[in-house]
């Protein structure tokens, strides 16, 4: 694959405008389809805010910006502006592997030079970067005589919104530190501290999601409400209450606002990768997305143990056989948990036990990674740390050395436990500078991650595309052991316009027995079919089919998921509804066949589909998986019913789908 092309590019630079004085009132840029507005303006008091407004409907009211430091004067107020610059850009690149091949970028840029009027006369920029689809902002800090080291305490920006919408939100490090929440609809009123991405559903019919990009040597941005229709940012802190240490010149990461008609103009939307930067990564022909399975639903069922013992799971003859099945099946990895020394006891309790580079002695990395190589199947590697990020950081150029050496390109993280290092949050600066470490070094090393317990995406994925997935939301895992009872089948239906606007998610579907026992009394909740429609609608080029190898043996839904790709060339979201019924179709990397995938939450559902993005001109054989007679998630998950068709374009399709239920369709192009 190549990295990035520029197929035609368009930067226009339209001029540094020097100010003699703050004489003009309002700086105004306009998306290059002119139907977002960005307004910024400096008040009587000489503080820096910013409006937004689409189509003439108001999306942020008059919000202010700034920061404040320790043991220095605010920059806040007192500014004058000094000079603007506005560029133009329309740029069209290729990702490594995505929801879309070709990405385009066509923004309108505001630069606004602020200088404090009195005193000091510190200097910031600040950023606007319109976009059709929203806008995304920062604060970029000179290197200047009266501003070098600083300790951010405040970051002032605000989201002021005209009235008190509807916001999905999850909340911050109260139900855990890691986003694993159920988005919930409340008015923004009955709010306090929100997670991003939070998408709105406002009371003047638009969709609006925030977020942030390029999240680097920062501390993550979540939303604090301060009115009823008012959040500001609110920095995760350190232990010690700062919230980023810096020093001039810096650049924080931008602030997004995805702006939609509907909820699938925010789940299509490029803006957090436009924001970040190309790939650092210059030869990236050994990223390959795949599809694995594991040594791994069996321990959170507790039929196998992580930890050495009668039931261990990750043995060298276990491993073998699940090689074998994944190389029958064309699967490309088989991950392996609890290989390594550190997981007996109380694995959660403190990480500093775990070597990453002994393995327990039932389990032969020589012998195995030699096995999968002639059954041409890679180990996928795993590197648990228990949030022990320092004893994990003096193993790991150590650990991803022998992981290239032994053949094994991808490696799964993990890092439960409440804090990193017993006392820092996963999303702090800490943690940021952390998870940037291992990103950087497994590429050193030609590692891919897949990263749970991660920090939010922000797009990183776009300057190093070895970073392939997260975790960072709900997935299959809590079907297993949820005091809860698992994940709801409205849970799924909020993904791709909540948690997916932060990226790739390795939510884990796949499973095909719905009658395991566990002793938290938890169980899937979807039908079968929804969990084949699952691997189309959670965009994620590492997918795992999640559940015992002996519960896909011989069974005629596998083939979708043997087939199902893991990566798109193109995208689009049809009718959905935030938290009641998602339908997404995607085109293969190919660029040949189509595949669909539409679920329901706990009502069942008639969906009418024009299939109108098929290519034109074309027919398709569509292979359908739909909910058969009687289904149910409750009661009865398993019936499925497959059917092919000829179809084109023009035709409709009528989907039936269960309570929990889904329909999953691959549409193969026929030869003319
Ligand atoms: C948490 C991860 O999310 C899960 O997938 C993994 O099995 C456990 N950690 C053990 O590492």
């Amino acid at each position: 694959m190549k990295n990035i092309v520029c197929k035609f590019c368009l930067i226009t630079f339209l001029g540094l405008v020097l100010l003699s004085c703050s004489s003009k009132k309002e700086y105004k840029i306009t998306s290059p389809g002119k139907n977002n507005e960005l307004i910024f303006s400096l008040t009587k008091m000489g503080e820096p805010q910013y409006r937004l407004s689409s189509k003439g409907k108001s999306v942020i009211e008059p919000s202010l910006l700034g920061f404040e430091f320790e043991g220095i004067k605010k920059m806040t107020e007192g500014f004058k502006v000094i000079a603007v610059e506005e560029n133009q850009s329309d740029t069209i690149w290729k990702q490594a592997w995505g929801e879309f091949k070709m990405v385009r970028d066509n923004h309108n840029e505001l630069i606004v030079h602020l200088k404090e009027s009195e005193g000091e006369e510190r200097l910031v920029d600040l950023i606007f970067r319109v976009f059709d689809d929203g806008l995304g902002f920062r604060y970029s800090f000179p290197k200047q005589a009266h501003l070098n080291q600083v300790r951010i305490t405040n970051e002032i920006t605000q989201f002021t919104f005209p009235f008190d919408h509807d916001v999905w939100w999850i909340p911050v490090h109260s139900e855990n530190s890691y986003y694993e929440s159920f988005y919930r609809k409340t008015a923004m009123s009955k709010t306090d501290t929100i997670n991003t991405p939070a998408t709105f559903e406002t009371k003047n019919q638009l969709y609006i999601a925030i977020h942030e990009a390029n999240l680097t040597d920062f501390a993550s941005m979540t939303l604090l409400k301060t009115t009823d229709r008012q959040y500001k940012s609110e920095l995760v802190p350190w232990a010690d209450g700062i919230k980023v240490y810096t020093q001039t010149p810096f650049k924080t990461p931008w602030r997004t606002i995805i702006v939609g008609d509907k909820p699938g103009d925010l789940a299509i939307s490029s803006l957090m990768l436009n924001l970040n930067e190309p790939s650092k990564i210059k030869d990236i022909s050994w990223i390959r997305p795949s599809k694995y399975i594991g040594i791994w639903w069996g321990m959170h069922l507790e039929k196998y143990s992580w930890g050495q013992g009668d039931k261990h799971g990750a043995t060298t003859k276990k491993t073998k056989e699940y090689i074998d099945f994944a190389s029958k099946n064309k699967l490309d990895g088989v991950l392996v948990e609890g290989w390594n020394e550190g997981w007996d006891g109380d694995w959660t309790a403190d990480g500093t036990s775990f070597s990453f580079l002994k393995a327990y002695p039932d389990f032969d990395l020589a012998e195995i990674t030699k096995y999968a190589a002639i059954k041409n199947v890679r180990l996928i590697g795993h590197h648990e740390t228990a949030g022990a990020t320092k004893h994990y950081e003096s193993q790991l150029e150590a650990a991803f050395k022998m992981y290239q050496k032994a053949g094994v390109n991808t490696v799964k993280t993990g890092y439960v436990n409440k804090y990193l290092d017993k006392k820092e949050w996963h999303d702090s600066q800490y943690g940021v500078r952390h998870y940037r470490k291992v990103i950087e070094t497994a590429a050193k090393y030609q590692i891919m991650i897949d990263n749970h317990e991660p920090v939010k995406g922000t797009g990183l994925q776009r300057t190093y595309p070895n970073l392939m997935t997260q975790e960072g939301g709900r997935g299959q895992e809590y079907n297993a052991w949820s005091p809860d009872g698992g994940n709801t089948p409205t849970h799924t239906t909020t993904l791709a316009f909540t948690r997916m606007l932060a990226g790739p998610f390795d939510y884990t579907a796949g499973n095909f027995n719905f009658d395991y026992k566990t002793a938290s009394g938890a169980r899937v909740q979807s039908t079968l079919a929804n969990q084949l429609a699952l691997y189309v609608i959670i965009f994620s080029p590492l997918q795992m089919a999640s559940d015992l190898p002996e519960n896909y043996e011989s069974k005629a839904e596998f083939k979708f998921i043997k087939e199902v790709p893991c990566i798109w060339s193109e995208t689009q979201v049809l009718d959905s509804k935030i938290g009641e019924y998602t339908t997404i179709a995607r085109k293969d990397w190919e660029e040949q066949n189509w595949y669909l995938g539409a679920i329901t939450n706990e009502d069942a559902r008639k969906l009418s589909i024009t299939l109108g993005f098929l290519d034109k001109g074309e027919t398709y054989q569509a292979e359908v998986y739909a909910d058969g007679p009687d289904a149910d998630y409750k009661t009865n998950p398993y019936p499925v019913v497959i059917s092919t068709k000829v179809v084109d374009d023009k035709t409709i399709l009528d989907l039936d789908l269960a309570p929990g239920g889904g329909t999953a369709i691959k549409f193969t192009l026929l030869k003319k």
